[in-house]
Parts: C-alpha cells; structure tokens; sequence
C-alpha cells in the first residue's frame, strides 16, 4: 500500500502547505505580551508552532476544499482543532500521566519551562480553540460557529478525548477486551480526527443527511491512526517519531498491539484504512487528498 507518483505529492504538498498555515496563523494569534504573562505565551509558542504532523488542519482543509469553502476560513477552524490537540499532548507528557520528556524531537513542555506553566498552557490552548471558532473572522453564519464549537466541545472531553485518556488511564488496573479498546482509542484519538472532517463538512453547509460517508471514513481513520501510533511505540525508530517509543508495555497500556499481535494489528490498521477510502468513493477526485490521507495515517514512520 506504498504511496506512488501523484498520490505522494498531492500529500506532501498538502502537508507542507498546511504546517506553513498553521504556523503562521499561530504565530500571528500568539505575540508576546509585555508582562509576566510572557512565560506563558512563549509556552504555548513552544508547542504549538513547528513540530507536529498537521493531520486535524488537513483533515478539516481537504473536507472543506471538497465544498469550496474559503481557505482562510478552513485554516482557522484547523488552528482550533490543532489547539485542543497539542493541549492534549501537553497534558499527556506530564509526571502525572505518560511522564514523557521528548516530543516533537524537543523536550517535552514540563521539561522546557515547568509544571505549572505546562497545566497554564495547556488550559489556554483548551480557550484559545473556542475563542477561534467563536470568532467572526471564521465565517460562516452563527448558527454554523455554534455548531462548529458544540462538535469540537463533545469531541474534547468526556464524550471524547478526555474520556478516552481517562479509560486509557485505567487500562493499568483493567482488563480490556477488543470492544473496550476499541471504545477507548474512539474517544482518545478517533474523536478529535472525527471532529475534523465533521468540522471541514459544516463549514461546507453539508446537511447532517449528507455526512453519513465522510463520517465512516473519519471513523475507519481514527482508529487506524492509533493502532499506527501503537505499533510505532513497539516498532519505530525515535529520532524518526521525536518522541520516547516503547513505554506502552511497561506503562501497562492496552492496545491493538498489546491484545492480538503487532502482524494481526497491522492488518487490522490497513482493512481499515481500505475500508475508509472505500467510503469516499461516491467524491470521485475530488477526494483524492483525503484517500492519500487515509493511506499515510498506517505508513507514516512519526
Ligand atoms: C499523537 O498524535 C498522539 C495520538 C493521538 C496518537 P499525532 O501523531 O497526530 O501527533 P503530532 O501532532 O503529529 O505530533
Ligand atoms: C495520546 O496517546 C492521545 C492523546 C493525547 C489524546 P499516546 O499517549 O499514545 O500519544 P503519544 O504516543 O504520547 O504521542
Ligand atoms: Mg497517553
Ligand atoms: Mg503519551
Ligand atoms: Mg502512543
């Protein structure tokens, strides 16, 4: 399932456009105040600008450009979606949870400045993503801005992200079966990259009745992408990922990888990713960024 010719440009062009995007946008959202708040901006700078893939911005661009929305616009609600992201990761590196001290190829936020700073920011990047979708500025009317901040809201905490950590947390004392880690990687990965297509679709003025295909691919990549970060953690190489491999066992982690092999998790994380770009089917071309997408969610190596 290697990437070829056309395909592989069409994604390296769009991940190259929109990590130049996203950092500028940042960049401009983020000046250094003149007090002693500065720490704090200059933390959030830290995470935040340089450093990760841009899969959530791209997925909410490629949605968004399959309905001609403006750019400027999908850019924004990709800089919201990323916010909540790197706050997650800013969280999930501390003592208190994977006790990280690389990511990114850097030292993890806690490391680079400290604790408290880490939890600040970590809590302004949460604010920052809903004060940019609340904004004018992104478009839309304000019925389409509720909607955009209800999706991203659910898909953050208990019903999402932050639950599916929770569950992730427990697995030390638990014992998961496939239905349950399943759950568990919905809520702790699937849900922000689900939001981000969702996002891209509303943007777009896609009736809920005409998300039904986008939401099966969002859900098949979702979980393909952690059963990908899970076997990177047994398999890959770290100066590669820039962040710490081979925790999960020791951390007492269950996975995809952990329950039925690092082969048979493999396989599944490809039957998903064919199965997704199976549902796209009806988009013609115009989906070929999310179909290249799909297929570099299970063979990226960070
Ligand atoms: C890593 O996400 C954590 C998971 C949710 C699996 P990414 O692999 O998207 O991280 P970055 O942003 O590219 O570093
Ligand atoms: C983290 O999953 C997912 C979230 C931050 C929600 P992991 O703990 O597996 O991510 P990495 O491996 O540290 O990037
Ligand atoms: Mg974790
Ligand atoms: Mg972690
Ligand atoms: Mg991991």
């Amino acid at each position: 399932m290697e990437l070829v010719g056309s395909d592989s440009n069409v994604l390296s062009d769009g991940l190259a456009r929109i990590q130049r995007e996203v950092d500028a946008a940042f960049d401009a959202m983020l000046p250094l105040p003149e007090d002693t708040r500065a720490r704090l901006i200059e933390a959030m700078r830290y995470a935040v600008i340089g450093g990760g893939k841009r899969v959530r911005p791209l997925l909410v661009a490629a949605t968004a450009g399959m309905f001609g929305v403006d750019r400027d616009a999908a850019v924004r609600v990709g800089c919201a979606v990323e916010a909540i992201h790197v706050y997650s990761l800013i969280h999930d590196d501390l003592p208190c949870m994977d006790d990280d001290d690389l990511r990114h190829g850097k030292p993890t936020l806690h490391l680079a400045f400290d604790e408290a700073t880490a939890v600040l920011a970590g809590d302004s990047l949460h604010a920052l993503a809903f004060e940019i979708l609340s904004e004018t500025e992104t478009g839309g009317s304000p019925s389409v801005r509720a909607e955009l901040i209800a999706t991203l809201a659910t898909a953050s905490g208990k019903d999402g992200m932050a639950g599916g950590q929770m569950m992730d947390m427990a697995a030390d004392d638990e014992n998961y079966d496939l239905h349950a880690i399943t759950r568990l990687q919905q809520l702790k990965t699937g849900a922000l990259l689900a939001a981000s297509v969702e996002m891209g679709a509303i943007l777009g003025r896609v009736p809920v009745e005409g998300r039904a295909s986008l939401r099966a691919y969002a859900r098949d990549i979702g979980l393909a992408f952690q059963i990908a970060d899970d076997l990177l953690d047994v398999e890959g190489d770290e100066a590669a990922a820039g962040k710490a491999l081979r925790k999960d066992e020791g951390q007492g982690k269950q996975t995809f990888v952990t329950l039925m092999g690092a082969d048979k998790a493999r396989g599944q994380a490809r039957a998903l990713v064919d199965q997704a770009v199976g549902h796209l089917s009806s988009y013609g071309e115009d989906a070929k960024l999310l179909t290249a997408l799909a297929r570099f969610v299970v063979e990226r190596d960070r």
